[in-house]
């Protein structure tokens, strides 16, 4: 039987990923921060020691886009010397790494999708500390590694787009939406079930994006949102991202392509609007049946 092991298990990738894993059969060594802190090479080194796992994946990051800029050499421990001893580890003791990374790695002013092999150019702390972390992971594992890119991730259960917007829906009759940025959202099921795919296939070592298909901006994913929750989607007015001054740049155009994944013959990602109609029917039927 293969043995994966999982950090960050309580996040929004980490929770959706178990359930998929045991499912197909797969011995899981599920790690939360408290078991496993990224930041510790030691832990790391013991941890992989101690279960040999056929597969890391490293679903645990330094997320908080905003906070990273006060914070780099934070967000650095975690999502670049984090996968570093991660990949370290594992060229010692064997196994794969699945590393999951960000649009964030890109300037975000492109006009067509970024391919896997694009240029990249963080405009901010998150960013350079993620492009880091995927740099790390080739250099010390360059033929057992995947880094896969992914990009405006919702299912909860942690903070997440979709999420604060249904809640807004309750507490407002009115909101604004920046609709200055275009992106690829993502269900975070539909992102789980990828890395699943991809770790128990035998594509060779590489980067590539798994986002679902299509764009949309903030603006138009809180439309749909609204519509799909039954609300009147008019509520939902655009605004131009200078109305929300943030800490950290936002990618301003940063849709991935998905080229290389499906040339790599791997399950091809569908509409974000499917995932997304098919996330929110998950929670209608968890609210109506008092969960
Ligand atoms: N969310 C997005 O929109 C998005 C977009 C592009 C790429 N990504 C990437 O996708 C991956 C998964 O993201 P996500 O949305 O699932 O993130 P998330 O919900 O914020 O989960 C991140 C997890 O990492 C854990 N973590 C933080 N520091 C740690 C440490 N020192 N040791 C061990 N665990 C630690 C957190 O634990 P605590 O609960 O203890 O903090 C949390 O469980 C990340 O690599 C992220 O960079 C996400």
């Amino acid at each position: 039987m293969s043995t994966w092991l999982v950090t960050g298990a309580n996040g929004q990738l980490g929770t959706h990923a178990l359930p998929l894993l045991a499912a197909a059969g797969i011995d899981v060594v599920a790690t939360t921060r408290a078991e496993l802190d990224l930041g510790d090479p030691e832990q790391v080194e013991a941890m992989i020691a101690e279960h040999r796992p056929d597969v890391v994946l490293n679903a645990a990051a330094y997320t908080a886009v905003d906070a990273a800029e006060d914070d780099e050499a934070g967000a650095d421990r975690i999502n670049r010397a984090g996968p570093a001893a991660v990949a370290e580890a594992l060229a010692r003791h064997g196994g794969r790494l699945l590393h999951v990374s960000t649009d964030y790695v890109f300037a975000g002013d492109a006009s067509e999708p970024y391919e896997v092999d694009a240029p990249v150019g963080p405009t901010g702390a998150y960013g350079r500390t993620k492009l880091a972390g995927e740099q790390a992971v080739a250099r010390a594992l360059p033929d057992r590694h995947h880094v896969v890119r992914t990009a405006w991730v919702y299912g909860g259960p942690t903070a997440n787009f979709v999420d604060t917007m249904t809640r807004l829906e309750r507490e407002r009759e009115t909101l604004t939406v920046v609709n200055d940025q275009i992106g690829s959202p993502t269900w975070v099921a539909d992102l789980a079930g990828a890395l699943v795919e991809l770790g128990r296939g035998d594509v060779p070592a590489g980067t590539l994006h798994y986002v679902n298909a299509g764009q949309a901006s903030w603006f138009e994913l809180a439309r749909a949102v609204f519509r799909l929750i039954g609300a009147d989607p008019e509520r939902v007015q655009p605004v131009d991202s200078a109305a929300f001054p943030r800490p950290a740049k936002r990618p301003g155009w940063s849709v991935l392509s998905t080229r290389a994944w499906v040339a790599a013959g791997l399950t091809a990602p569908r509409p974000w609007q499917d995932a997304l109609a098919e996330a929110l029917a998950g929670r209608r039927a968890a609210t109506a049946g008092g969960r």
